[in-house]
């Protein structure tokens, strides 16, 4: 579990409060205000009906919900929409054709403004070209591109489509996305010649190259790879004829005129491959009714947001599900302008972010915890040279956020005047689903405080009771929610093993995080209970990369761990056993295993450490103790070793580990 200061129960001061109420002049003109919570409380159903209903459908919904084929939901049954013409053309219509959508902030300096009106052009054109192309409602694409808003125009045109995407995020490797196209059979890649990294030009296509292969090893399903091109700068750029097409020879020459069908509230939208316990990634299906509805709702509500007037910022990227939530459907089905940043937050400098949130006067600023401990880091002069007065509500995301960094992010960035949202949900719940209100809840620092109106949570124990406040038990989610995943990607047994089986007799969903109450009713989610680690925000399990180590030809056997990281939230850190017969060769080998992960997930799984060991502690059923193994990586005493065959081995750990 994180150890991420998680405590709580820290005794509140004049400068450290407990909880920090809403400050009042937002409290007193909030779009979300307390009878929210009432009205959902009197009947949910009716309530997410409600919600539906602020969307636009080409014909309404009978039902809004069918539970009866549990765990596999229907939500507003009968209904049909567009999810594209939601996030668009409804906007146009409106008259916010000239209202800008996205304010591009590319590299190496590059910037583009896109309304609303010449969005949905761009989106209209790609949608013209790629029906050319002979897909059909329900085929896959594969989205493989860095931050430019030709994805964004990609991930639109496959929703007026229908055609569901599955978006791999550009900085995995040519085999990560090669598994992915394969397991959602896709018909279309589209990726870009190449990325800018930190200013400077890197192949991208290459790696869609190397991932589809060539003839007995090529990816079968794959007709077609259409290529934007963003840095033009790549030599070696390779070119399969009859497959790959330039987005500028085509999309670039289509009508910008398109006229869209409506589907199905449960037609599938798209697929996200995450990482889980065992075996390889999952795609996590989520459809379209559901989906938009709860992040049209969450973006409204707990961003408190005002089209007009607003300036909203995800830092996240597309490849993850905070980019396509808060940074594509949530955004845009409310008919926001916002930021899509193309770099890193230290490229050219420590000031990027700071000048453009006073460039664009952001008013409302979306980021996960382990960058504002960045930011903490590099210290607070950095951002006090800037004009933040814009700012008006902070949000995070992605990983228990420690007190401290709450406090300085609610001080130095937010004035002490910016209410904090901090929003717990995962890749499969698909919109937030715990987090308070910002004019409404008191907010404690580290607490994602309460389950949002219409979504209920419980904590519970082994035995499916709730747990007294102040313990720990499961966080589980006992009824069903909008925007629930529908189902792993070609594998109902997964799906139902995964999230439904651990509390199959209540049929609970399972989120695989330990939280726990605080004596005022406060909820604190306080990391996952199973091998998946979270670092940098990012979810990697330990399987997967130790799937990677033994996959070169000097590892016996590994064991991975996440270790509790002062920036990361955690790092992971790998104890190896090295083949008979293979020299120990020291850093050389230790940067030759790290460079084999990044090669064959991807930088982001690029253990912290990696610690060579004569053998790894097991018990007398042969599992590996991860819990002793982070003991060491942590440096803590050793926990109890007495279940082990060998105690002694430990000791060769810890000399190995200076
Ligand atoms: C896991 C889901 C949420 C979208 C990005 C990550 C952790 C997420 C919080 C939070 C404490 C959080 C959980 C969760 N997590 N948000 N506010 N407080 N933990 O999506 O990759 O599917 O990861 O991230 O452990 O299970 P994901």
């Amino acid at each position: 579990m994180s150890s991420a200061g998680q405590s709580g129960t820290e005794s509140a001061t004049a400068e450290h409060p407990k909880a920090y109420p809403p400050p009042e002049e937002f409290a007193a003109s909030a779009v979300a205000t307390a009878d929210l919570y009432d009205e959902a409380d009197a009947d949910r159903l009716a309530f997410w009906a409600k919600q539906a209903r602020a969307l636009q459908w080409d014909t309404d919904f009978t039902d809004t919900l069918d539970w009866s084929n549990a765990p596999f939901a229907k939500w507003f049954v009968g209904g049909k929409l567009n999810v594209a013409a939601n996030c668009l053309d409804r906007h146009v219509e409106a008259g916010n054709g000239d209202r800008v959508a996205i304010h591009w902030v590319g590299e190496p300096g590059d910037t583009r403004d896109l309304t609303y009106a010449q969005l949905l052009a761009e989106v209209s054109k790609a949608a013209n070209y790629i029906g050319e192309l002979g897909l059909t409602a329900g085929d896959r694409v594969a989205i493989y591109m860095p931050m430019v808003p030709e994805a964004i125009v990609a991930i639109l045109a496959c929703a007026r489509l229908g055609l569901p995407h599955s978006v791999v995020f550009a900085g995995f490797s040519a085999a990560a996305l090669r598994s992915r196209v394969d397991d959602a059979e896709a018909k279309l890649v589209i990726t870009t010649d190449g990325q800018f990294r930190r200013g400077k030009p890197a192949p991208l296509k290459s790696a869609v190259d190397e991932a589809l292969g060539t003839g007995e090893d090529a990816a079968k399903s794959v007709e077609h790879v259409l290529v934007v091109k963003r840095t033009d700068h790549d030599p070696d750029l390779n070119w399969v004829q009859g497959r790959d097409l330039w987005w500028h020879e085509t999309v670039g020459q289509a009508s910008d005129q398109h006229s869209y069908t409506a589907f199905d509230a449960e037609h599938p939208l798209f697929l996200l491959y995450t990482s889980g316990t065992t075996g390889k990634p999952k795609g996590i299906l989520h459809t379209s009714g559901g989906y938009l509805t709860q992040i049209a709702y969450t973006f409204k509500n707990v961003f408190d947001h005002r089209p007009e007037t607003d300036v909203f910022w995800c830092g996240a990227d597309i490849g993850w599900v905070t980019g396509h939530s808060y940074l594509v459907y949530g955004p845009l089905s409310n008919g926001a302008t916002e930021i899509v940043y193309e770099g890193t937050p230290n490229s050219p400098n420590e000031h990027r972010h700071f000048e453009i949130i006073e460039k664009y006067k952001v008013t409302t600023y979306y980021v996960a915890p382990t960058l504002i401990r960045t930011f903490m880091k590099w210290g607070r002069e950095i951002p006090d040279a800037h004009d933040l007065t814009s700012l008006r509500l902070l949000g995070s995301v992605g990983e228990p956020i420690n007190p401290e960094a709450w406090r300085w992010y609610r001080t130095v960035i937010g004035a002490d005047r910016c209410p904090i949202v901090d929003t717990w949900w995962q890749t499969e719940t698909g919109a937030m689903m715990i987090s308070p209100l910002p004019g409404v809840t008191h907010a404690k620092p580290g607490s994602a405080m309460r389950p949002l109106p219409g979504i209920s949570a419980k904590i519970v124990d082994d035995d499916a009771n709730p747990v007294a406040p102040g313990e720990q038990g499961y966080l589980v989610l006992d009824q069903p929610w909008p925007s629930m995943l529908r189902g792993v990607w070609g594998d109902d047994d997964r799906f139902r093993d995964t999230y439904w089986s651990r509390f199959a007799a209540q049929g609970w969903y399972f989120a695989g995080d330990g939280a726990r109450y605080d004596e005022d009713g406060a909820l604190w989610v306080l990391g996952r209970i199973d091998d998946v680690m979270n670092v940098s925000g990012h979810r990697i399990s330990t399987s997967e990369v130790e799937s990677a180590l033994v996959g070169h030809s000097g590892v016996a056997e590994a064991a991975v761990i996440g270790a509790a990281d002062e920036t990361t939230g955690q790092g992971i850190v790998a104890f190896v056993i090295l083949r008979s017969g293979v020299e120990d060769r020291g850093d050389e080998l230790i940067d030759e295993l790290k460079a084999h992960v990044s090669k064959d997930i991807s930088p982001i799984a690029k253990p912290r450490e990696i610690i060579v060991v004569p053998e790894l502690p097991k018990t007398r059923s042969g599992k590996i103790m991860r819990r002793l193994l982070k003991d060491v990586a942590e440096g803590r005493e050793l926990g109890d070793t007495s279940t082990l065959v060998d105690p002694t081995v430990f000791e060769n750990i810890r000399r190995r580990n200076g």
